[in-house]
């Protein structure tokens, strides 16, 4: 089994070195931006904000997959309004290819569906780790991968935080939000050692701007005084009723209402993200190679 592992891993760094084969059998140049969205505290915006900047980027032009990485309450598909018939822990479990769960949607990017019930993707063998892996890189056609996690510490979402480019947290102002944020932050600077991803701050449900910053630099502040890492503010999403309107309606927001504050505010983040450089020099093998080890 270890042999096999070597083996695909060397023929995958040797596939994603020399470009990236699209199924046309062309090379895509570009490199996969692979983008985590987390928190410490659940509810607290997630999977409305992976949403909603995947249709930003969709707009812009950009070939987008937004992934559902909540294996336990997979719920992107209800804010979508999309029932999808088959999901990862189908392709975990073999049954289907990334390109058999790979969904359409009609706000121009396209979706993967999460499980619902399964959180135990640490307990998968090597082997199935692998074959997981591998076919996660089917997916590097794309520019821009947002992979939306479950809120907390499972160690399925650590292993996705670990494999993105940027991870991006997300916090309210509540003090237990905030403290949520500080304790997921400590984990990732505490246990991820080598090739740390970006970490960024979004401060959602805010009523002011200056409110954002104020809950940023705080948190910024007791990150670089007590772990002695640096992090970044991203940016900030108002508090608007747009927003669970969007949700009871099943359409997204940026679409429903665009010159919502809130959609407003989701542009600014993406042209913000798209105003800093990745550093990854590997692009999907990284993701390869970092979710293959065990969390
Ligand atoms: N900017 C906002 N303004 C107003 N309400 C908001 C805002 N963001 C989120 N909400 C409310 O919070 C609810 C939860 O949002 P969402 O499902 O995106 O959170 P989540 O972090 O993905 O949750 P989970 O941890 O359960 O996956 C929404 O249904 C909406 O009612
Ligand atoms: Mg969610």
């Amino acid at each position: 089994m270890e042999d096999q592992a070597s083996e695909l891993k060397a023929m995958m760094h040797h596939r994603l070195e020399s470009g990236v084969y699209q199924a046309n059998g062309k090379v895509n140049a570009n490199k996969t931006r692979i983008i985590a969205i987390t928190s410490g505290k659940g509810g607290v915006g997630k999977s409305n904000i992976a949403v909603n900047m995947a249709i930003a980027y969709a707009q812009v032009g950009k070939r987008v997959i937004l992934i559902d990485g909540d294996l336990g309450m997979a719920n992107v598909n209800v804010l979508l309004g999309v029932s999808p018939k088959a999901n990862l822990l189908d392709v975990i479990n073999n049954r289907r290819s990334m390109a058999d769960i790979v969904t359409d949607t009609e706000y121009g990017f396209q979706f993967i569906p999460g499980a619902n019930g399964f959180s135990h993707i640490a307990n998968l063998s090597e082997e199935e780790m692998t074959n997981f892996a591998n076919k996660f890189s089917t997916l590097s056609t794309a520019d821009i991968v947002i992979i939306d996690t479950g809120a907390g510490i499972a160690s399925s979402v650590l292993g996705l935080l670990s494999a993105a480019d940027d991870v991006y947290v997300v916090t309210t102002p509540e003090p237990t939000s905030i403290t949520d944020a500080y304790g997921i932050i400590k984990i990732i600077a505490t246990e991820m050692l080598e090739n740390r991803p970006n970490l960024k701050l979004i401060v959602n449900r805010v009523h002011s701007s200056a409110e954002g910053k104020r809950v940023a630099e705080r948190i910024i502040t007791i990150v670089g005084q007590f772990l002695n890492y640096q992090i970044d503010y991203l940016g900030f999403v108002y508090d608007d009723v747009t927003v669970s309107a969007s949700v009871l309606r099943q359409k997204p927001f940026l679409i429903a209402k665009p010159d919502a504050k809130c959609s407003v505010c989701i542009k600014h983040i993406v042209g913000r993200i798209e105003k800093t450089s990745f550093d990854s020099q590997e692009g999907f093998s990284r993701f390869f190679r970092k979710f293959n080890r065990k969390w």
